[in-house]
């Protein structure tokens, strides 16, 4: 794989900047759930990075689980609305206070999806926490009670957001300059 920094177009949201939102997430969902329990999901595995940091500022006591999607059909860089629930929770979410933890909400499809399957296993409440929201894109509506940033209609990665599955561990979030990568032959 080539090294992030020759694939740079430009750092879009700096690792301060981010940090700094997230902590403001953090006690947010602290003063709201306060008094309350709490079960973090995670849809993995763009949201790993983002779940880690977010739940050291969440003062109140949860839990956490995680869940992985896997949306197929045409187009490797945008849900089809196809999507199949890979690895199911390990926990009962009857009757608690839920909250998703997402990397970024791009035409919604996936949310909306987990958010349907969700439902149906009758949490006490379920809300959704996302780093990132491409608005611009939104083909269906869903609801982002937790919202770190609005971007434009760009592909970005690093802070959990993969390239082909590469450079997760970026502590910012960059955008992706397409005319120099080269996505590795499969
Ligand atoms: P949606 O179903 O179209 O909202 O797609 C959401 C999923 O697509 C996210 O959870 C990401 O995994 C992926 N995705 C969308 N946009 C980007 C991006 O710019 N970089 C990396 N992954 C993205
Ligand atoms: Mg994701």
């Amino acid at each position: 794989m080539q090294d992030y920094k020759d694939i740079i177009a430009e750092i879009l949201i700096d690792e301060k900047t981010l940090q700094e939102r997230i902590k403001a997430l953090g006690d947010q969902i602290s003063q709201d759930y306060h008094a309350q329990d709490l079960l973090l999901i995670c849809i993995l595995r763009g949201g790993l990075v983002f779940m880690v940091d977010l739940m050291r500022h969440i003062t109140v006591p949860h839990a956490l689980d995680c869940m992985a999607l896997t949306s197929y059909g045409v187009g490797a860089r945008a849900s089809t609305g196809n999507i199949r629930m890979s690895l199911d929770l390990q926990t009962n979410i009857e009757n608690k206070n839920v909250l998703l933890v997402e990397d970024i909400v791009d035409s919604g499809f996936t949310l909306f999806h987990v958010l349907e399957m969700l439902q149906t296993r009758r949490p006490k409440s379920l809300k959704v926490c996302a780093l990132l929201d491409k608005e611009e894109r939104r083909e269906i509506s869903v609801p982002i009670h937790y919202r770190g940033f609005s971007i434009p209609n760009k592909f970005v990665f690093g802070y959990g957001l993969d390239l082909d599955e590469y450079y997760r561990n970026l502590p910012f979030v960059a955008v992706v300059d397409l005319e120099k990568y080269k996505p590795p032959s499969a």
